[in-house]
């Protein structure tokens, strides 16, 4: 499949019921993200509410669809992190590899030196190299990777970390 024409907003509370399908498929079946618990439709609201705007939510809809959804969160909570975030980038299984991810990822970089922030820490498990790989595409670079931080499906998990300065 080509390339998809791809609109980036930043999300509203009618986006969280297809952020959260997109979200607990992930949960329930891959490594790529630690959560084990499936999230309710109030779990994802009530993050989405808690947020402040340096910290945003986008949605990439294709043909008004909503296909992926990505995040900057903060990286730690002490105040001297405050300049310094971490992204989330989920894209539904049947719209991968189409430039969404990418798209996504461009648009928190922009909407990050916006905010004022400094860097950008991108994680992801050893098993899903393309996760590290996208982020290398958009210039982070590799830091480090701690060793079984992670127990998800019966198995310890590696967590590789990237990072882009603004
Ligand atoms: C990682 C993820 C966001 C990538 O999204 P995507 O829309 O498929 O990525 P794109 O099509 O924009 O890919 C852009 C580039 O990243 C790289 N890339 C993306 N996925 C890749 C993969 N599975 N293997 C190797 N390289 C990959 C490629 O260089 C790709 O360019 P190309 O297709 O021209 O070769 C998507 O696989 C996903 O949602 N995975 C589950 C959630 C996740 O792991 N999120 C990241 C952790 S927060």
């Amino acid at each position: 499949m080509g390339l998809a024409h791809v609109h980036i907003r930043l999300a509203t509370d009618n986006d969280m019921p297809a952020v959260r399908v997109i979200y607990n498929h992930y949960v329930a079946t891959s490594t790529c993200t630690f959560q084990v618990e499936l999230e309710t439709e109030n779990d994802r609201l009530e993050w989405l509410h808690n947020r402040t705007p340096a910290h945003p939510v986008v949605v990439a809809l294709v043909d008004g669809e909503i296909i992926g959804w990505a995040a900057l969160s903060p990286w730690k909570s002490r105040g001297a992190y405050a300049r310094s975030v971490e992204a989330s980038v989920y894209v539904q299984p049947d719209g991968l590899r189409r430039g969404i991810g990418r798209a996504l990822l461009a648009d928190l970089i922009e909407r990050a030196r916006a905010a004022g922030h400094h860097t950008i820490i991108g994680g992801a498990c050893t098993e899903h190299p393309g996760s590290l790989a996208l982020q290398r595409v958009l210039g982070f670079e590799p830091v480090g990777c701690f060793r079984e931080v992670g127990y998800k499906f019966g198995r310890w998990l590696d967590v590789a970390y990237m990072q882009l300065l603004l």
